[in-house]
């Protein structure tokens, strides 16, 4: 098209990984310009036991009954109190749960028949032969009945607040009806990129009051109601009509209330909020999971560059702060937003308990417009990438967590009550209790080949990076396992905590999700380049390699398949990297047959329980993709590229349907390379004008089941 804006060269300005510095200013704040937070000395593998990983705990087809659950019927019992006007949602056929169909071929056999595609550095999104892709959703897109057409010369807040938010990252789909034709797309909106949302960008102390509110309306979540496209993969929202559960949630003016032992404590009040029980607002929501009882759990993460002032917070915050990313020496640190311009409870000179109210995970209930989304203070607060639960062998709920940050931990947590199955109105009210009172667990892995890593990532000579491991336990409902702090201590700084209990120092652990089928848990650690560096931690066994680049998966068991256990084995099934590349590993698979991958983000399974793989900030010099692997049975380790990303995106999501009919990703932050903007956009994706994050549904052409 001539009328195209120029393409921008690529200035190849990467930071940490092959993240573009623009995504380090707007995503993490500078996160690398800042010390890592982690300055603890607690020991790494203190003892070294020589156990190998079991392989047991393969099936467990009763955790898939356990899973039964058609929530429209709950839904329809739920709306019937809070709104009853609204139409009830048809029950959807049972026992998919949320998915569109019956999990049915066995447990990550390796069905994946997709010719993996190359890597590749193209301006568009790139699929395997014999599939198709279309934007579902994209930013400023209508999601409220009546929004407003985008109009990117005149952005307000009021039509940012009913249109998709910016830079889409967790992707739900929820079905709505018996059939598999309608259903719910769940979506949070991480963060926004100022350079490339606002024409004549003026910098962002230029930003008016307005664009700076804006700004916050376009983070949060969405919630959309899809149709499917007749006969295929495709879905589309539905354009007309009442749509009575589509939603935003913003940063700007949406309200939650905080639950469980730490809501109402003395961090958590505010001159606003002086109970300290509600909070407005949900920032930097990354990653997220689906409950087993249709709800939507999402992951606050960056929060600390939304505020400024910490310099003047009161002394003894400022540990506090500093273990958080929020640097206490400067005003205005280095990435900062400065919306303290448009709400002064973003300066901690003035509101120094607000940072405390943001770090948590988040509940929303797409079934019920109406209901107050949640804070859940039990599950802990830290840079939270996401939460995945799974209903454990005696009824007990169990969320899998990660801490996104170089050096931090990996979390779960298992509620006091268990899970009613079933779509009654009485299960479904017991179930959204289920996050607000439990015991939060912090993992230490010990190792069986302590003394041959030496960071190069050379493989040890039992043929495995594993050992086992503990959950140690910090808290349990107002009780506190960790010295000096109590219930709400731990809670609200459960760093601190991890700190105290000597957890085991991590490569970025973002997203961590059990499959449904074996209860076994996949963990994505992202990179850290920080690995091994002068006064920094060394490589382990589980975190093999110094100046780790490209990151690893790693595979965790719990003992008896019991995920409520406090033991579990762990291995790391793959190494990532170019398969080239000596200190990689793929389960022992054929390295000639396996895709190059770098810097795992989110995962996903499904329904044959494969293992998809999205990547953040590829450093081998590809656009970002998604990948698919086996984890179960001859095939584990044959690792395939499903799809690319446009220039400058990160892929998100992902989430494969019930049915396998369909695979939905997230395109988060297309032509977030240093240097671009509207005007000269460095990604014409996806309407060929200027660069806008948007959801893509990719289905196979011929109807069939995605990768198999
Ligand atoms: Fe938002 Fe950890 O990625
Ligand atoms: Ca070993
Ligand atoms: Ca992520």
């Amino acid at each position: 098209m001539s009328d195209r804006p120029r393409l921008l060269p690529l200035l190849g300005a990467t930071r940490h990984g092959g993240r573009d510095a623009m995504t380090c200013l707007y995503r993490c704040g500078n996160a690398c310009d800042h010390p890592v937070p982690n300055t603890s000395d607690n020991a790494y593998f203190g003892d070294v036991v020589n156990a190998e990983v079991s392989r047991r705990g393969v099936v467990r087809a009763g955790a898939v009954g356990a899973l039964v659950l058609g929530f429209g019927g709950a839904a329809a019992g739920a709306l019937a109190g809070a709104a009853p006007a609204m139409a009830a949602p048809e029950v959807p056929d049972v026992p998919e749960g949320f998915g569109f169909g019956r999990p049915s071929t066995g447990v990550g056999s390796g069905a994946l028949s997709f010719k993996p595609i190359p890597p590749n550095k193209l301006d568009t999104l790139v699929v395997p032969n014999g599939y198709d892709n279309a934007v579902v959703i994209k930013w400023g897109d209508p999601v409220l009945p009546g929004a407003p057409e985008f109009d990117l010369h005149g952005q307000t807040a009021a039509a940012q607040s009913k249109q998709f938010g910016y830079n889409n990252d967790f992707v739900g789909v929820l079905p709505l009806d018996k059939r598999g034709n309608r259903a719910l797309l769940v979506v949070n909106h991480e963060y926004t990129n100022e350079d490339l949302m606002f024409p004549g960008f003026p910098g962002l102390d230029g930003l008016s009051v307005e664009q700076l509110r804006t700004a916050m309306a376009a983070h949060g979540m969405s919630v959309v109601e899809l149709e499917r496209v007749a006969g295929t993969g495709q879905w589309k929202p539905v354009a007309n009509g009442r749509r009575p559960y589509n939603r935003r949630v913003t940063a700007l003016s949406t309200k939650f209330d905080l639950t469980g032992p730490a809501a109402g404590s003395a961090w958590l009040k505010t001159a606003a909020d002086p109970k300290g029980r509600t909070v407005v607002g949900t920032l930097n929501n990354c990653s997220g999971g689906v409950t087993p009882w249709g709800t939507v759990l999402s992951g606050e993460e960056n929060f600390n560059q939304y505020f400024v002032g910490a310099d003047a917070a009161p002394a003894e915050l400022k540990p506090k702060f500093e273990r958080y990313g929020i640097t206490t020496t400067a005003r205005y640190p280095s990435g900062s937003r400065k919306w303290e311009r448009a709400d002064e409870r973003f300066d901690l000179a003035k509101h120094p308990n607000e940072a405390h109210r943001f770090g948590w995970v988040v509940e929303i209930d797409p079934f019920d417009p109406e209901s107050r989304p949640r804070k859940h203070t039990a599950l802990g607060r830290l840079k939270h990438e996401g939460a995945n639960v799974i209903v454990a062998k005696d009824g007990h709920v169990v969320a899998y967590m990660g801490d996104d940050e170089r050096f931090d931990y990996l979390y779960k947590f298992v509620s006091d009550k268990k899970f009613m199955p079933g779509n009654s109105w009485v299960a479904r009210k017991h179930n959204l209790t289920l996050l607000e009172s439990g015991t939060l667990y912090v993992a230490k892995l010990e190792q069986t080949s302590a003394g041959e890593i030496d960071g190069s990532g050379k493989l040890p000579t039992d043929g495995a990076f594993n050992g086992r491991g503990r959950w140690i336990k910090l808290v349990s409902g107002n009780r506190s396992y960790v010295d000096g702090m109590t219930a709400a201590d731990v809670l609200t700084f459960t760093r601190l905590a991890g700190d105290k209990v000597g957890a085991t120092k991590m490569d970025r652990p973002e997203d961590v999700e059990p499959s449904k089928l074996t209860g076994k848990v996949y963990v994505a650690l992202t990179n850290n380049t920080d690995r091994g560096k002068a006064d920094k931690a060394p490589a382990d066994e589980a975190n093999p390699r110094n100046l780790n680049k490209h990151g690893q998966i790693l595979e965790l068991v719990e003992d008896r398949g019991d995920n409520t256990a406090e033991t579990f084995a762990w291995s790391l099934p793959i190494v990532c990297g170019d398969p080239t590349d000596p200190s990689t590993f793929f389960s022992g698979y054929d390295k000639t047959k396996v895709s190059p991958i770098s810097c795992p983000d989110n995962v996903a399974f499904d329904a044959t329980g494969n293992l998809w793989i999205s990547t953040d900030g590829n450093a081998l010099g590809s656009n970002d993709g998604l990948f698919a692997v086996a984890v179960e049975g001859p095939e584990r380790g044959h690792l395939k590229q499903f799809l690319t990303v446009p220039l400058g995106a990160e892929t998100c999501g992902p989430f494969i349907t019930g049915d396998n009919r369909s695979v939905f990703v997230a395109v988060q932050h297309p032509g977030e390379i240093t240097g671009a903007s509207v005007e000269n956009p460095a990604s014409n994706w996806p309407d060929g004008d200027y660069a806008k994050p948007g959801v893509v549904v990719t289905w196979r052409l011929d109807g069939g089941p995605v990768g198999s």
